[in-house]
């Protein structure tokens, strides 16, 4: 489904990542795992046409979209949870879900995606009228998995799903990853976190200054010893 081959990033005259090959297969959870500064944002924004990479190709669904822009890339159904979550916290959580329908096919479906995305997640729907920068994190973390999932990605993109959450709001949320992740979405998880990542993926990556150092299934990357180490803390 997603096809990044190659690729050289560069933010202004520093290169972040180097000769970066990765892919996530339809119906697949991937794990990228990485230190801070690994350069696993830049890698997400390669995806999302936010940096043009200078050398390499990504594709996805077959088509070259490195160097497309960001609003051709979401429709064709590619959308993301960005670190930080960048909810517009003075907006209510309903205002929040329908900012993230805009493609123009995405609003027609505008009313079932929001039944949708509180099937998945409850409270959005209890908390509605709710101004979104009085939730808390955990809630607000799960308005902005709502607010992407209301371009109806094929492919969701997740940056640091767990940074700043309790262990337990942790758990929940990963909780609908898997519940969404049945329901035939496919997702690359960008994460710190690697013990609950991992559980929860097919595949992984390591990544280290701008490198991928390590690929194997979920299984394998958990046994690794350097891994173990160095990201499990075991
Ligand atoms: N705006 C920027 N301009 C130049 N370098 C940057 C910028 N933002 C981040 N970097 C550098 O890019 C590298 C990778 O950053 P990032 O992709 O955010 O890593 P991660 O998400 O893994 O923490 C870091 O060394 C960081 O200092
Ligand atoms: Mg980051």
């Amino acid at each position: 489904m997603l096809e990044v081959n190659g690729i050289d990033t560069f933010r202004g005259e520093a290169q972040i990542l180097w000769n970066l090959t990765m892919k996530v297969e339809r119906g697949e959870v991937v794990t990228v795992l990485g230190a801070n500064g690994a350069g696993k944002t830049t890698l997400m924004e390669s995806i999302l046409g936010v940096h043009h990479p200078k050398k390499g190709s990504i594709h996805f669904l077959g088509e070259e979209i490195a160097f497309q822009p960001s609003f051709h890339i979401i429709k064709k159904g590619v959308s993301c949870v960005p670190e930080g979550r960048r909810i517009f916290k003075d907006m209510t959580v309903y205002e929040n879900l329908e900012m993230g329908a805009y493609p123009q096919k995405a609003r027609s479906f505008l009313r079932e995606t929001v039944e949708w995305v509180y099937s998945l997640f409850p409270i959005l729907e209890t908390r509605k009228e709710q101004i979104a920068g009085t939730l808390s994190g955990g809630e607000q973390q799960m308005l902005s998995i709502g607010r992407a999932l209301m371009s109806k990605p094929m492919l969701l993109l997740i940056d640091e799903l767990s940074l700043g959450l309790s262990p337990k709001i942790t758990k929940e949320i990963y909780a609908t990853v898997r519940k969404l992740h049945k329901e035939g979405v496919t997702i690359l998880l960008i994460e710190q976190n690697a013990t609950l990542a991992l559980r929860h993926s097919h595949r992984g990556y390591i990544l280290e200054t701008g490198r991928i150092t390590l690929q194997g299934t979920s299984q394998e990357i958990m046994g690794n010893e350097h891994i173990r180490k160095a990201y499990l803390g075991m």
